[in-house]
C-alpha cells in the first residue's frame, strides 16, 4: 500500500481549517516559504478562494504542489456534485486539485450515490486522486468494492490519544492509506509526559515526536499551525526515527480514546469504530 501523499515532500500538509483572511494568507505563505507543497483545504471552510490567491502569488509550479479539497455533503447530490468542484477549481485557479475528498460519510450511511459521483469528477479530469474522509472500517471496504477508481486516502482524526489501530487494519486490508487530521490532537498531545519524555530524549519538540509516530505507522499527515516556529517544527521530522520500543510506549497513549471531533461537534458523523 503506498499513499499518494507519500512522494516527494507530500507526506507533510498544511493544514487550513479554520483559518481566512490575514490569518490564512500569512500562515500559507509562512508555509511554503518553510518547504509546504501540499495543501489541505475543503468546501465547508470557505477558504478555497483565498488558498488559491496565496498560491498563485507565489509562482510555485503547479507540478510541485499537491492540492486537497473535499466536497462538503450538502452538495452530494447528482446535479450538484460537478458544478460544486467545478466552483472550487475556480476558486482555487486550478484546471484540477490532486485529491478531492468526500469530506463526510453522506447520512443514512449509503456510499453508493456520492461515490458514483466523484468517479465521475475524476472521470472529466477534474481531479488526478479520489478519496473519502471520516470513513469507518466497514465504509472503507465498502468502498474499495464499489470504486473502479483507486481510493487514494480515508482522512481520519488520528493522533496518539486516540486508538485507531481498527482503521489501519482496513487500511492494510483494503490498500485505502490513511490521512491524519488532528495530528497533535490541537496540542493535547504536546502536554502528555510521555512525549515530553520523548521530546527531550530525541532532541527534537513534542510536536515532532507525534509527527513522527504518525508518519511511522504509515499515515500521512496534515497539521495547521499559525506559528512560524511550529509550522518549521512540523514540517521538519524526515531526520530522525523512533525506535519500535518508543513506537509502541506511544501506541499505548491510544488507550486514553480521545476524540476530538465528537458527536456533538458533528452530529452527522457516522458511528465510528469502538
Ligand atoms: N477531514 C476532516 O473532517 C477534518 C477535520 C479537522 C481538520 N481537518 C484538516 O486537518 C488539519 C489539521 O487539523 P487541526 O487543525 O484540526 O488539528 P491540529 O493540527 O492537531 O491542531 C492545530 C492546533 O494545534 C496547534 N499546533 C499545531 N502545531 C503545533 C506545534 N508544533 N506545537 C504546539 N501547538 C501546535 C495550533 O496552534 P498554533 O497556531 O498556536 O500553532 C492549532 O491551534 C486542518 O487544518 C484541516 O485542514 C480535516
Amino acid at each position: 500500500m503506498s499513499s499518494i501523499y507519500f512522494r516527494k515532500t507530500f507526506q507533510r500538509s498544511f493544514g487550513t481549517f479554520p483559518l481566512k483572511g490575514e490569518q490564512l494568507r500569512t500562515a500559507l505563505r509562512i508555509a511554503l516559504d518553510v518547504g509546504y507543497r501540499a495543501i489541505d483545504t475543503a468546501q465547508s471552510y470557505e477558504n478555497e478562494a483565498e488558498v488559491g490567491a496565496v498560491l498563485a502569488e507565489s509562482c510555485i509550479p503547479r507540478d510541485e504542489l499537491c492540492i486537497t479539497t473535499k466536497v462538503r455533503p450538502d452538495n452530494f447530490g447528482e446535479n450538484v456534485l460537478i458544478a460544486s468542484v467545478e466552483r472550487s477549481l475556480a476558486d482555487l485557479r486550478v484546471d484540477q486539485v490532486d485529491v478531492l475528498l468526500l469530506h463526510w460519510p453522506p447520512l443514512g450511511g449509503d456510499i453508493s450515490g456520492p461515490l458514483a459521483l466523484l468517479q465521475q469528477a475524476h472521470g472529466r479530469g477534474l481531479t488526478k486522486h479520489i478519496g473519502v474522509s471520516n470513513y469507518t472500517a466497514a465504509m472503507m471496504r465498502r468502498a474499495a468494492e464499489l470504486s473502479t477508481v483507486p481510493i487514494a486516502t480515508n482522512q481520519v482524526e488520528f493522533h496518539p490519544l486516540l486508538d485507531q489501530s481498527t482503521l489501519l487494519a482496513a487500511a492494510t486490508e483494503t490498500g485505502i492509506p490513511l490521512a491524519s487530521y488532528c495530528s497533535v490532537a490541537r496540542g493535547e498531545a504536546l502536554r502528555v509526559p510521555l512525549i515530553e519524555e520523548l521530546a527531550t530524549g530525541y532532541g527534537v519538540s513534542a510536536g515532532q515526536i507525534v509527527l513522527r509516530w504518525i508518519l511511522q505507522k504509515g499515515v500521512s499527515i496534515n497539521t495547521m499551525s499559525t506559528r512560524r516556529r511550529h509550522i518549521e517544527h512540523n514540517f521538519d521530522v524526515m531526520n530522525f526515527t523512533l525506535s519500535s520500543l518508543d513506537m509502541a510506549r506511544i501506541d499505548k497513549l491510544g488507550a486514553a480514546n480521545r476524540r476530538l471531533v465528537t458527536r456533538e461537534l458533528t452530529p452527522f458523523a457516522p458511528d465510528w469504530d469502538p
